[in-house]
């Protein structure tokens, strides 16, 4: 009896310690995949000597990549041991592997720094997020709550790279692509023929979206919820945040022609079809997107509003993550953001940014050969819309103008 009581009570003193100690080395484990990937030698014991512990006072995670791959190579299968090989060969071996594992270097050694304009355009971005933030006149749903009270399924949007200690808030329309397409890269987790991709362009389409390639805080361990609450708030605490926002309307616009101007299967059966049977005097509306467009019938932008400004859109099922509100996506108010971009200067504060995470040596931000959807292009698209819908729709993103300093369109509300 004694001992089986004894037992349990060190088996849960144990647990106990070991749980505390998870939390406190977490830095220094916050990257489980760089050490799980260590590929095990099938063979028989190599004869070197187990690498070293890794030192406690480097917390640099690039360095400790660097050892990974370091010891990556001698692990190998089919290198031999090293211990064996003639010294010649040893060199011919490591240039073989010096070909195999370029060295990152992860900063670029400016002589200039970033431009004055630049740090104070940053500065003015994060100051305003604060003020709106803090402002009680400004009030829109969640803003009050703490990052405790944001339900997992809403932090979806966070991409995590352990490997650099960056996190992206991805926001559908503003250059998303691009940008998970440099968190691929910098994670490394896409390999092609065993190496790393390093060209972001390079990079299938159906990948750069798919959900699986991507480590999202939602996908922290479900079972010890406060546990991974507190990772997330030691990441969020030492990791570099960012997002990239643009003016809310023009985004609007460049979501409707994506999705419903140009034919979508997906988009027409699950939006396009609702906005036609309520909106379009369409009580059965083509079932498929190829049948209406050949039909010429297809939702309008108006159309599109209306499914907006509908109650009932919301109360079916959150608005889609390419018209949902950027402080519903990313929470701006509990997430301290260190770099807010803007669509608009989407190219300097690319190349600022990239200097910023000191990995514009590793990375280039793609430039976009496409057309943006302009901001000129406004009053044409909203022309069809009554001014007094535009000031409803306004009302449904104004936190988003504000939190991020897009002035009110006057000249299309005023009419
Ligand atoms: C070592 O590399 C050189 C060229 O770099 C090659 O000519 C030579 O045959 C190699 N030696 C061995 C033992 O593989
Ligand atoms: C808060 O917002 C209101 C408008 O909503 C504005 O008039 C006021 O100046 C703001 N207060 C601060 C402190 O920025
Ligand atoms: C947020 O809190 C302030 C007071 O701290 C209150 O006036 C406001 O109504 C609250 N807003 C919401 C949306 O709960
Ligand atoms: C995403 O990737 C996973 C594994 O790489 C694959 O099984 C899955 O089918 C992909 N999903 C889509 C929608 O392509
Ligand atoms: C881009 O816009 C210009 C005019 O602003 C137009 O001439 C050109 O055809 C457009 N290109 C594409 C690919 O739409």
């Amino acid at each position: 009896m004694g001992t089986s009581r004894m037992f349990r009570f060190f088996v849960i003193l144990g647990s106990a310690f070991m749980i505390l100690l998870i939390i406190i080395y977490w830095d220094d484990v916050s990257a489980p995949h760089q050490y799980l990937h260590t590929p095990v030698s099938p063979g028989p014991k190599v004869a070197h000597p187990p690498p070293k512990p890794r030192p406690h006072t480097s917390r640099t995670p690039s360095f400790l990549s660097d050892i990974d791959a370091f010891v990556n190579q001698f692990l190998e299968p089919g290198t031999g041991e090293p211990t064996d090989t003639a010294p010649a060969d040893t060199s011919n071996q490591s240039e073989k592997a010096e070909e195999r594992y370029i060295p990152r270097r992860e900063w670029k050694i400016h002589l200039s720094p970033v431009a004055a304009e630049l740090r104070e355009r940053q500065e003015q971005r994060r100051r305003l997020l604060q003020e709106v933030c803090a402002n009680e006149s400004v009030a829109f749903p969640g803003k009050n709550r703490s990052f405790d009270e944001i339900p997992n399924k809403e932090l979806d949007h966070l991409i995590v790279d352990d490997r650099h200690g960056i996190i992206y808030c991805y926001v559908p329309k503003v250059a998303c692509s691009n940008w998970k397409r440099i968190m691929i890269v910098l994670s490394e987790s896409l390999l092609t023929d065993g190496v790393p991709q390093r060209d972001p362009l390079a990079i299938p389409r159906e990948l750069v979206h798919n959900s699986s390639m991507h480590f999202t805080f939602n996908k922290f361990w479900k079972r010890y919820a406060k546990l991974a609450r507190h990772l997330m708030k030691v990441k969020l605490k030492k990791y570099t945040k960012f997002l990239f926002v643009r003016d809310p309307f023009v985004r609007l616009i460049s979501a409707y022609r994506n999705k419903f101007e140009m034919p979508n299967e997906d988009f027409y059966r699950r939006f396009g079809q609702v906005m036609l049977r309520r909106y379009g005097n369409q009580p059965t509306p083509p079932a498929s997107v190829d049948q209406a467009f050949s039909l010429g019938i297809h939702p309008s932008f108006s159309h599109f509003i209306q499914y907006l400004l509908d109650p009932q859109t919301e109360t079916a099922m959150p608005f889609n993550e390419h018209w949902r509100q950027v402080y519903r996506l990313c929470h701006p108010c509990q997430i301290q953001y260190d770099f807010v971009g803007h669509l608009e200067t989407a190219e300097e504060d690319a190349e600022h940014l990239l200097r910023l995470l000191r990995v514009d040596d590793v990375v280039e931000f793609p430039t976009s050969s496409r057309n943006l959807t302009s901001s000129s292009w406004e009053s044409d698209w909203f022309s069809m819309v009554p001014a007094e819908t535009r000031r409803e729709l306004y009302k449904l993103y104004e936190p988003d103008f504000r939190l991020f300093g897009y002035d009110r369109p006057d000249s299309l509300l005023n009419e």
